[in-house]
């Protein structure tokens, strides 16, 4: 086995990435009243300065009211969240690194910080926050445009701050997804409707309105799962028809790359192949793909919410699967966050340096 693959360049739009590795976007609540401070500049700097190829940032919230469930969550919009993160992009740049943020709503979600949102004030197709059981109404044909805008706004800024690419979190039960599940989606308009082609027409225009707005040098990237926080069996398209139902309205409306993700990389999506969901994503829409789940590590990542470490494993599964050309970049999230020097040591060599992940690195922003 060879990371040699892992460390070729890979191109899209104006993007140049020296290797294939991706840092997943990891939320870490350190942004006080919304703005990433200088600590989080220093943190993604030492990503920058261990050779990742793109580092997309934490979850960061578009402009409505509801759009993030902590208060320690950063904003992308207003003057102080805004310069917080031009520090962000500037120390990146300095340090050689390339770096993109991650775009969020989170919709209806079932953990909402007491001091935070107003009660009731949600983002939501249907006004369910789980399945079968409905808390209230769904957004109206204002609110979606007005949402729309605001992705589409939240790419101007990361065009005028001069970030590399953006993606938009359209993944795990999210509001992007909440449209795209049919158990949560229940709407008879143009934003609902009984195929996932129909429910996928709401993310379709968040895509369009940041393809717009992100400029023609950008890539937009678009991070969708199947799997929802709290229902790792669900999934938006059970067969490879449906989809290319789902995913490829998103790429015609502009989506350059789809960040697939999965909590296990080595799982196959359907019966009959090996193919995991980046495997699959790529086969089906003819964009890069970007894979994600247990990369260097044994095992899952929601496990460390439960305080649960991971040891440090070979990266055998994402050489084989990425040399067979299933996907054209890995994104690494735990492994990453414990150790910002740790693609360095894979190319390196210096495998035994590199340490397992403790749950405990959550709490610091190291
Ligand atoms: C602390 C933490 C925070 C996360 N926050 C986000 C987030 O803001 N947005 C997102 O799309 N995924 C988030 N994830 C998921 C990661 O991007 C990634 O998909 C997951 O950790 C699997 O990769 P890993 O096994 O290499 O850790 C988070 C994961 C962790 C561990």
């Amino acid at each position: 086995m060879s990371e040699d693959i892992l460390f070729t360049p890979f191109t899209c739009r104006s993007l140049t990435m020296p290797n294939r590795v991706v840092m997943a976007p990891m939320t870490r609540g350190k942004a006080p009243g919304g703005v990433p401070t200088e600590d989080v500049a220093q943190y993604y700097v030492r990503r920058a300065l261990g050779g990742v190829g793109l580092i997309v940032t934490e979850g960061t919230g578009v402009e409505r009211p509801a759009a993030l469930n902590s208060p320690d969550y950063p904003n992308f919009y207003g003057e102080a969240a805004l310069a917080g993160w031009d520090r962000v992009v500037k120390a990146v740049h300095s340090a050689g690194g390339l770096i993109a943020p991650q775009l969020w709503h989170v919709g209806l979600v079932r953990t909402r910080h007491p001091t935070w949102t107003p009660a009731g004030e949600y983002d939501n197709p249907s006004g369910y926050s789980r399945p079968g059981n409905q808390v209230g109404e769904g957004v109206s044909e204002e609110d979606v445009a007005d949402i729309i805008a605001a992705w589409g706004r939240a790419a101007a800024s990361a065009r005028d701050l001069g970030f590399d690419a953006v993606e938009i979190h359209g993944a795990h039960g999210y509001l992007i997804d909440q449209f795209f599940w049919s158990e949560l989606n229940k709407r008879n308009d143009r934003w609902g409707g009984p195929t996932i082609a129909d429910r996928a027409r709401f993310g379709a225009e968040i895509v369009r309105s940041v393809r717009k707005n992100a400029g023609p040098d950008m890539p937009v990237i678009l991070r969708v799962s199947q799997w929802k926080l709290h229902d790792y069996a669900a999934r938006n398209a059970t067969t490879p028809d449906e989809m290319t139902a789902w995913l490829s309205p998103l790429v015609e409306a502009g989506a350059d790359i789809l960040h697939c993700s999965q909590r296990r990389i080595w799982e196959p999506e359907f019966e009959g192949s090996d193919l995991n969901f980046a495997g699959w994503a790529k086969k089906l829409t003819g964009v890069p793909t970007i894979s994600v789940g247990s990369v260097g590590l044994s095992g899952e990542f929601t496990a460390a919410y439960q305080g649960e470490g991971a040891k440090s494993a070979p990266l055998t599964e994402v050489v084989r699967r990425m040399g067979r050309g299933d996907f054209d970049l890995v994104a690494v999230g735990r492994a990453l966050l414990q150790d910002p020097y740790w693609l360095q040591k894979i190319r390196e060599g210096r495998t035994a340096e590199i340490r397992d992940f403790e749950a405990a690195s959550l709490a610091t922003l190291s």
